[in-house]
């Protein structure tokens, strides 16, 4: 009998569980799932795959939702190898950006600091390419109904890809913390939504405990299948880059499930043959939610959850679900974890924002990370480092109008809106201010 190409994995126990198991944890153990493919193409071959459907992104052959145009199924030998094309629920999404602006660059103190956009996913998070296998595993097991809770971006994600695969969506939020632009995102595409008097950790906490009554499938980034999806972000990155990997790559940290999906990609890449080295990871924390950061001091000999408190409510976390595969991450490739203040959390936005770049709160902890790391001595200004930007700027539009246009005392950065009556004479006494600047 041949051996199968993909099998769920306990992280715990290392029992192993078949591909199609509708269960998220491990049965005997209760703990963490992970996947593991038979790769059985070498890296040279694999390349020329990649490259070879790359090419054929703007093909006007391809049909319009075919996943050869999804920066996630582009490399699925490492993603779900054996969804087949029908099976897949794609946007398509990924194919994301990488920006190098000079005023970021200047502020961090690297040269040349790229930085990925996922802010350029469909949704307008990087979560919809975990979303995309998700949703696809989903359907194949039959599930009846999907489910997250979520800070916004995960929920407006999972809403969107509901309503492609025609799954009924249920999503728990915490009321009154998520920003704006995700949670009208989250209604408009038509996910049942729950608001509840508490923190993320609270809600996930409820829909862990509902468990998978009524069919129920749980794609909070603790579902083995999210953080196939997401391992793309690294794929396409390197990609991006011909396989020759930067020394850094700077993210966000919250549940931890990109820090871990990040960690995952660029082992297995090594492994592979894809690169021949791997990029240190520094996962990023706001300082108000920073169990991790904590924990990172103390070389992971404590684990303390915290209550959260910061402005960037992505990330607003403080109990993070996937802490052992985060600490894996950092341990795999000799990464680094920090906290940063919410002032340098919105002199970053504010920067990156300025650049014309944009980006959400959560996605500025990155670049503000980036110039902590510089400041402190672990990243040289010759290092080639990569931030990811993980959300887009109108996910938070109430931040950006109490940053630029609160009444009282303007921000250091702020571009305050100047009102003037309905004259000529106005118009052009601003316009002589501007270009005299
Ligand atoms: N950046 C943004 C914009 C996010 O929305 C999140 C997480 C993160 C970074 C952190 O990623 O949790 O994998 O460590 N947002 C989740 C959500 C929690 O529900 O949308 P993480």
């Amino acid at each position: 009998m041949s051996l199968p190409q993909t099998v769920q994995r306990c992280e715990r126990c290392g029992n192993e569980h078949a591909e199609g198991a509708s269960s998220i944890e491990c049965t005997a153990c209760g703990g963490l799932l992970e996947l593991v493919h038979r790769v059985t193409v070498d890296a040279a071959a694999l390349k020329a795959r990649f490259d070879a459907r790359l090419s054929r992104v703007l093909q006007p052959d391809v049909p319009p939702v075919s996943p050869e145009r999804s920066g996630v199924w582009r490399y699925r030998e490492l993603v779900l190898p054996s969804a087949t094309d029908a099976e897949i629920v794609s946007h398509p999404e990924g194919n994301t950006p990488l920006l190098v602006r000079r005023v970021v660059s200047d502020w961090t103190g690297v040269d040349g600091l790229l930085m990925k956009h996922e802010g350029h996913n469909p949704t307008g998070s990087f979560k919809d390419r975990g979303m995309t296998a998700a949703v696809t595993q989903a359907r194949r097991i039959g599930a009846r109904a999907v489910a997250c809770a979520s800070t916004g971006n995960t929920s407006a994600s999972l809403a969107a890809y509901a309503a492609l695969a025609g799954l009924p969506a249920l999503v728990i939020v915490p009321k009154g913390q998520v920003a704006m632009g995700k949670l009208a995102q989250t209604l408009a595409y038509g996910a049942r939504t729950l608001l509840v008097d508490g923190d993320f950790d609270t809600t996930l906490a409820l829909l862990r405990a509902a468990g998978e009554s009524l069919g129920l499938y749980l794609v909070n980034s603790v579902n083995a299948f999210r953080i196939e999806g997401q391992k793309a972000i690294a794929f396409e990155l390197l990609h991006q880059l011909a396989w020759d990997p930067p020394d850094w790559i700077v993210l966000p940290a919250g549940n931890l499930g990109n820090t871990a999906a990040l960690g995952k990609a660029l082992v297995e890449a090594k492994r592979i043959g894809l690169i021949g080295r791997l990029p240190r990871i520094a996962a990023v924390q706001a300082a108000g939610a920073a169990p991790f950061a904590t924990s990172f001091a103390n070389r992971f000999r404590t684990h303390e959850p915290v209550r959260a408190e910061t402005v960037a409510t992505a990330i607003r976390i403080g109990d993070p679900a996937s802490w052992s595969r985060g600490v894996r991450a950092i341990r795999d490739t000799d990464g680094v974890v920090l906290a940063v203040t919410d002032d340098e959390i919105l002199e970053a936005k504010a920067v990156v924002d300025a650049a014309g770049a944009g980006c959400e709160p959560g996605s500025a902890a990155a670049v503000a990370g980036v110039r902590s790391l510089i400041r402190g001595g672990t990243i040289n200004p010759g290092d080639r480092v990569v931030a990811i930007l993980t959300g887009h700027i109108l996910k938070d539009p109430a931040i950006l109008l109490d940053y630029h246009a609160a009444p009282g005392r303007p921000h250091s950065r702020a571009n305050v809106p100047v009102e003037i009556p309905a004259s000529l004479a106005a118009v052009e006494a601003e316009l002589v201010r501007l270009v005299r600047r």
